[in-house]
């Protein structure tokens, strides 16, 4: 496990809160926005946890 930072400001949302979603089977962005409300507020985030979305499906989902 890596380091644990804060991606959206707005809905203080971690790349760990994203990373554990997709290990719980969230397959698409719009799944982990559905559990942990990431980039749902100003947007300003979305490509940084989109990154981290896509890091940690090809990690833990093949
Ligand atoms: S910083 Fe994530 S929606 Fe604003």
């Amino acid at each position: 496990m890596g380091e644990t930072y804060q991606i959206c400001e707005c809905r203080r949302v971690t790349n760990t809160q994203i990373e554990e979603a997709v290990k719980g089977g969230a397959d698409t962005f719009d799944k982990v926005q559905a559990i942990t409300h990431v980039s749902t507020g100003c947007g300003g985030c979305v490509m940084d946890a989109i990154k981290v979305f896509k890091d940690a499906r090809a990690k833990y989902l093949v």
